[in-house]
């Protein structure tokens, strides 16, 4: 039985002093039984969201890591240094990241192998434009992501990997994938890595749905069989949101 997972990508918002406040405000709130909550802060509040849910059952997730340990790359940050933090978790390949920042399928695959060497449970990010789902191109595009994100990974490392399917078109945009859309994607995603590693696996891995996701469209979601659960983006920066999500 896969437990539903539930994580907050802040993206490019809060500062350490703003993301202590929201931390507060969703302690003060009964987490449900049942539901793993991360919460994905910036690099600079990791260490003040850290300290804040010590004792809590809230897990702590970074945005990106480089796949080298340490050494001479201005402006990066290692997985030993997630690690030491008390990540669990780290977000690798978000369209954004994909968009702006030019990271590719190969980038992925090496962040991922990285994030798992050094015990970070990676949230990949894949996920489709307008152009190509209206184009009818989404499943071979999304399961083409999932195989080169997942290439090399040893049998044993593959129950640890979240999987985001987040159609770019629906991300900020106010504008979900239908509850059904998205289960048959994601569907296609756990039979591509059954028929890529093993069923066994595939049946372990979580696979979350992202993309405008709100307190009043998750039922939709939770309520299909191959939705393991949501990245959220901006219904994660207030408490009052983001916990109605959980809840
Ligand atoms: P959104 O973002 O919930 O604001 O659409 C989701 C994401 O980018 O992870």
């Amino acid at each position: 039985m896969r437990k539903p997972i539930i994580a907050g990508n802040w993206k490019m918002y809060k500062t350490h002093l703003e993301a202590e406040d929201l931390v507060k405000a969703l302690k003060e709130k009964k987490l449900p039984a049942g539901v793993e909550v991360v919460l994905c802060p910036p690099f600079t509040a990791l260490a003040t969201v850290a300290q804040a849910l010590a004792g809590t059952e809230i897990g702590l997730g970074a945005q990106d890591l480089f796949w080298e340990e340490e050494g001479a790359y201005t402006g990066e940050v290692s997985p030993l240094m997630l690690k030491a933090l008390g990540c669990a978790y780290v977000i690798i390949g978000h369209s954004e990241r994909r968009q702006y920042f030019g990271e590719t399928d190969e980038t992925v695959n090496k962040k991922v192998k990285a994030a798992l060497r050094h015990g970070l449970k990676p949230i990949i990010c894949v996920g489709e434009s307008l152009a190509q789902r209206e184009a009818g191109e989404t499943d071979q595009f999304v399961a083409g992501q999932v195989e080169k994100a997942l290439a090399g990974l040893a049998p044993e490392e593959i129950p640890q990997v979240v999987i985001a399917y987040e159609p770019i078109w629906a991300i900020g945009t106010g504008r979900s994938s239908s509850g059904v859309d998205a289960n048959q994607v994601i569907g296609l995603l756990r039979r591509t890595i059954a028929r890529e590693i093993s069923e066994d696996l595939a049946q372990e891995v979580r696979i979350q749905y992202g993309g405008s996701v709100k307190p009043e469209n998750i039922k939709e979601f939770m309520t299909l069989p191959e939705i393991d659960g949501a990245l959220v983006g901006g219904a994660s920066l207030k408490a009052d949101s983001f916990y109605g999500i959980i809840a």
